[in-house]
């Protein structure tokens, strides 16, 4: 077992890569079940599959979830996930709304809503490919360094290198949020395929721990190695620590 790894000049070039496999899988599987993730990697991914809906491509039978929200912020919190999620995807392309999931941060038990998330991708009998990105300290989802291999959907601690990256997309750091709930390494490794997007040289450094460092929970990205279908779509950029 080991991570497959696939690299391009340009951030650009990886989104295509992305977009051209998710859009094969549904061609193949119409009821295809699709992980999705958030952060500034996958908008081309997404700007790309808007753009293969408006050429005719069917989203209207595939089911999602996605792999984290922040614990506090509503469904219409702009800087939620399910915004982001709506802005770049959902409201491009004819999905069926009750067919996508995505943790909820805002309600009243968040464990539970963790136990109910992972009850629904056990409904759908599995996630068919899930897309992920990796943080600089080597996070999938918001599995932080420290977090266990067999975690599930649950609530965490947002570490404090996330919350500088993040505070990118808010006004300020103090506005990011302190918590998330996020799937767990677990509930990652469960799906068929795994494929992970990383542009940029901040991302070297966690990249190349993640495909030739020894599997460890300081670099959460390292379990993927365990799986047997995980595939990495890289820009020169973060593959630049990695033996050509
Ligand atoms: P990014 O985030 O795509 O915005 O770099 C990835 C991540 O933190 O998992």
């Amino acid at each position: 077992m080991s991570i497959t790894v696939h690299t391009w000049p340009t951030p650009e070039e990886v989104g295509v890569a992305a977009a051209d496999t998710i859009a094969d899988l549904i061609e193949e599987n119409p009821h295809a079940v699709i992980g999705l993730a958030t952060g500034s990697t996958p908008i081309e991914t997404y700007r790309l599959l808007a753009e293969r809906h408006r050429h005719g491509l069917s989203f209207s039978q595939i089911t999602t979830f996605n792999l984290d929200e922040y614990v506090g912020l509503s469904p219409e919190h702009p800087k939620s996930y399910h915004c982001y999620m709506d802005d770049h995807l959902f409201s491009q392309i004819d999905v069926d709304r009750s067919r996508t999931h995505i943790p909820k941060g805002d309600v009243e038990d968040v464990n539970l809503e963790g136990e109910r998330f992972e009850r629904k991708i056990t409904n759908a009998e599995g996630v068919d490919i899930w897309l992920l990105g990796i943080g600089p300290n080597g996070h999938i989802a918001f599995n932080e360094p420290g977090c266990a291999r067999d975690s599930r959907t649950r609530v965490v601690q947002l570490a404090n290198e996330t919350i500088t990256a993040n505070s990118r997309f808010f006004d300020s750091p103090d506005e990011v949020p302190r918590f998330a709930i996020t799937a767990g390494i677990d509930t990652i490794m469960a799906a068929d395929r795994i494929l992970l997007l990383a542009c940029g040289s901040n991302k070297a450094k966690a990249v190349a721990e993640a495909v030739t460092g020894p599997t460890s929970p300081d670099c959460p990205a390292s379990f993927l190695q365990e799986h047997l279908d995980c595939t990495f779509l890289l820009d020169d950029s973060a593959a630049s620590l990695l033996e050509p």
